[in-house]
């Protein structure tokens, strides 16, 4: 049977149907070292505060050990009559400590503290964990951007062709959004980095424990300010939410590209056999199912972001049981992520650019009428005319099947003297890339200055 930490005043034991539903070793159990961890400083704090002897400290660090040693090798677990992980556990201690020494470690903690503090730990790690993960898809994004240093392609906007851009300055677009979802896991980090213990249940405790020393145990920067707060507030979690639900957001569109960009009609990349699919029906289909996950998963993700925050809204102060339902979203978030994210590395790391394909449609859609345009504006025409005259080379190559360069001299001149053949020095996708000079644009200088800034930055994060 599990055990109950609340008989006294009750005349019996819990109806089945309340220890069912409110049984949460389901999911919480993944919080068990961090319970153990917190257990053990908040033994430190009672002995401090002369509640525990020098052996009876000793008895408690070596029961909890040995409690933490069992969880590990999987030995100990909880049974259904456990309420949940922290329940579960205080069983467990009883057993290796004994009654007597083990009923005196619930003094002055509540699991409303105890919750708030090591849910903050797991998420940290977690949050770390993928952070790590994060920095090895952008190191293969940029794998690939090196490896195709010179390689031209359509950039769009509405989808449609817009201007050409280098294949690097579109892979490193991704990398940026990337290194700001990794800037937004450490920032996040140090607000996440405090230990609501110490507060109870929801007023402090009388038993002069120290906050401070159970907060540097756990590797927390210090204790929550106030143990209302402490014990209720669960905006960590919503933001660490937040972060990860747009993290996934940012796979997803690179995701979406890859689906896009590997069908027959676009033939821009090719994935790799192992990084793909077959059908059970149609012998000659690959499948992008990696990049459909990830599409799929930031569905999920925003649902569990979207769930948490419905979950606090209208919660007064302080605890609440409905604050329970904060664990599931973002276990199944860190879960999906640490999943996810090798899958799309890999997939990213053995996609094949056909670069031949990539440059035949870089110029494709009439992309360089704004060379023409910025060219004309460069010879002292007005931009308003300049566009009207580049519209024209646009309107007359179209009806007539061609591609700008195959407009002649007298055409060019016939739309607007200011034409003269030497316009034709823009109308290049390389002359077009390295025009674009300017800090952050894509001439392959600037491409290359941006991919070793990346670079450093992943080094050092
Ligand atoms: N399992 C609960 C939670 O995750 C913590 C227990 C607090 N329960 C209580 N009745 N005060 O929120």
């Amino acid at each position: 049977p599990g055990l109950a930490l609340w008989g006294g005043r009750f005349s019996g034991g819990p109806a089945p149907e309340m220890v069912e539903l409110s049984r949460s070793t389901q999911f919480d159990w993944v919080l068990a070292p961090y319970d153990i961890a917190g257990s053990k400083a908040h033994a430190r704090v009672l002995h401090r505060a002369g509640l525990l002897s020098d052996d009876e400290l000793t008895g408690m660090l070596d029961a909890l050990d040995r409690l933490l040693a069992d969880v590990a090798a999987g030995s100990f677990g909880p049974v259904p009559g456990d309420e949940d992980v922290h329940t579960a556990l205080e069983r467990g201690l009883l057993e290796r400590a004994g009654t007597e020494l083990g009923g005196k470690l619930r003094a002055g903690r509540s699991r409303n503290d105890q919750v708030a503090t090591l849910y903050r730990l797991y998420l940290r790690d977690g949050a770390a964990r993928i952070a790590d993960k994060v920095l090895d898809l952008q190191d293969a994004l940029l794998a690939q951007a090196d490896a195709h240093p010179g390689a031209a392609m359509p950039g769009r906007t509405h989808f449609q062709h817009a201007q050409p851009v280098l294949l690097a300055h579109h892979l490193a677009a991704h990398a940026q959004a990337l290194v700001r979802d990794v800037d937004r896991i450490r920032d996040w980090d140090r607000r996440a980095a405090v230990s609501p213990y110490g507060s109870g249940a929801l007023a402090g405790s009388s038993l002069h424990l120290d906050p401070e020393a159970v907060a540097k145990d756990l590797g927390l920067d210090r204790p929550t300010a106030n143990s209302i707060d402490g014990t209720s507030a669960r905006d960590f979690a919503a933001e660490l939410a937040f972060v990860l639900a747009m993290l996934a957001v940012d796979l997803s569109r690179w995701a979406e590209e890859v689906i896009v960009f590997s069908t027959a009609e676009f033939g821009y990349v090719k994935l790799h056999d192992s990084f793909s699919t077959g059908s059970s029906i149609m012998p000659q289909k690959k499948n992008p199912d990696i990049a459909e996950l990830a599409r799929g998963k930031a569905g999920r993700l925003i649902g569990n972001l979207a769930g948490l925050l419905a979950t606090l809204k209208g919660l007064p102060l302080a605890y609440n049981r409905d604050l329970q339902e904060d664990k599931e979203p973002l276990i199944d978030s860190v879960t999906q992520l640490e999943v996810l994210l090798p899958a799309v590395t890999g997939m990213t790391a053995t996609l094949t650019f056909h670069t031949a394909r990539l440059a035949e449609m870089a110029p494709a859609g009439f992309s360089l009428a704004t060379d023409i345009a910025e060219w004309l504006v460069q010879q002292g025409v007005p931009f308003r005319v300049a566009h009207e005259a580049a519209g024209e080379c646009v309107s007359l190559a179209e009806s007539t099947d061609r591609t700008l360069d195959q407009l002649t001299d007298a055409e060019f001149a016939g739309i607007d003297a200011a034409l003269t053949p030497e316009v034709r020095r823009v109308l290049t996708v390389e002359g077009a890339l390295a025009a674009r000079d300017g800090v952050g644009g894509t001439a392959p200088v600037r491409v290359a200055e941006q991919l070793d800034l990346l670079r450093t930055r992943i080094t050092t994060d």
